[in-house]
């Protein structure tokens, strides 16, 4: 009957501290602040209104922040994602420069720096059929992370699901005198349709085909099992599983077995869909948004990377 008593029982307490702000830099003028159609509230930003962004993720004590990079120039090579002076590359000199005690996540793929928006290399063969592969795109992720690494990165997160890039970028990084930067893989990552708005807002739909001989069909669980348990294998420190609503069974699952510090994707249709409802006085906005936030991390996944992390925290605040 008693709020205090309810209290003194609850069983699962948010923090900013678990929370982790997806951002997009976009490269050209440093003040752009353009917003995103599908995605109210969430921009692609220029540098210096990046940088206010990072200052109020500061002061709200987030977990940290992990940006995602809009180049200029995309190729069938992705030069953009490798080069030291891409997009991300200054995007982390310029917030660790100010900000050293901000933890910067960057999410390694290629999908937003290929022509084509596919996560890797592409080849056709004489009937025009298409195939991702895997190792000639390995070796450039392997680049793209090291490349983070020597301009500050400090967590690094493969996000393109190839098979062995953990293995070969935990071997690279090592190499590279990074032997103390930790992995977040993406590990069960789903081929699933609630990144759309992302894709929108990242500019990496791809032009044909679609991502599923390499991002996980949302039928299995058992297989979820079995790449965690890879990746783990490879060197990973920290595994993520996205989208987080609709695989809350599989983050408990992950948690469970391996007993691993384990993240969370709330993608960008989770957060539209909430967004959107919310905005038509369908739902509760706010509630929903912390009941969503609470059940994730109920479910087992103390980090969430989550476009509500402002909000949240700042919900957090009030209560
Ligand atoms: C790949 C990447 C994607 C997302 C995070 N990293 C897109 C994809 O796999 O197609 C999706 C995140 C979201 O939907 O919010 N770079």
């Amino acid at each position: 009957m008693h709020e205090n008593i309810r209290r003194l029982i609850r069983e699962t307490r948010l923090d900013p501290a678990n929370f982790i702000l997806p951002l997009f830099i976009v490269e050209g003028a440093r003040t752009i602040d353009r917003p995103i159609p599908s995605m109210p509230g969430v921009l692609q930003q220029g540098m210096d209104s990046l940088l206010r962004t990072c200052e109020r993720a500061l002061e709200a004590k987030l977990g940290g922040i992990i940006l995602f990079g809009i180049p200029e120039e995309k190729d069938e090579h992705a030069h953009e994602a490798y080069s030291e002076h891409g997009v991300i590359q200054n995007a982390i000199r310029e917030i660790k420069a100010r900000m050293p005690e901000l933890l910067v996540v960057t999410d390694v793929c290629l999908c937003e720096y290929t022509s084509h928006g596919h996560c890797g290399i592409v080849s056709e063969d004489e009937r025009g059929e298409h195939e991702i592969l895997n190792d000639v795109s390995v070796e450039l992720l392997t680049r793209c992370a090291v490349s983070h690494a020597e301009a500050g990165a400090d967590l690094i997160a493969p996000s393109d699901m190839m098979d062995g890039r953990v293995g070969a970028i935990r071997e690279a990084l090592d190499a590279g005198g990074f032997s103390s930067l930790p992995i977040m893989s993406y590990s069960a990552k789903y081929a699933s349709a609630f990144y759309g708005p992302f894709r929108d807002a990242a500019g990496s739909a791809p032009q044909f085909g679609d991502r599923r001989s390499h991002q996980m069909d949302v039928a299995n669980s058992d297989e979820a099992i079995r790449v965690v348990a890879r990746d783990i294998d490879e060197g990973a420190d920290i595994v993520m599983v996205k989208p987080a609503m609709p695989s809350l069974d599989i983050i408990r699952r992950v948690k469970e077995t391996f007993n691993i510090p384990t993240a969370a994707y709330q993608v960008s249709g989770e957060y539209s869909m909430i967004k959107a409802a919310g905005m038509n006085g369908w739902i509760d906005e706010k509630r929903v948004m912390m009941e969503s936030l609470t059940t994730i991390k109920r479910a087992g996944a103390s980090i969430i990377l989550t476009y509500f992390a402002l909000a949240a925290a700042e919900a957090l605040k009030s209560e």
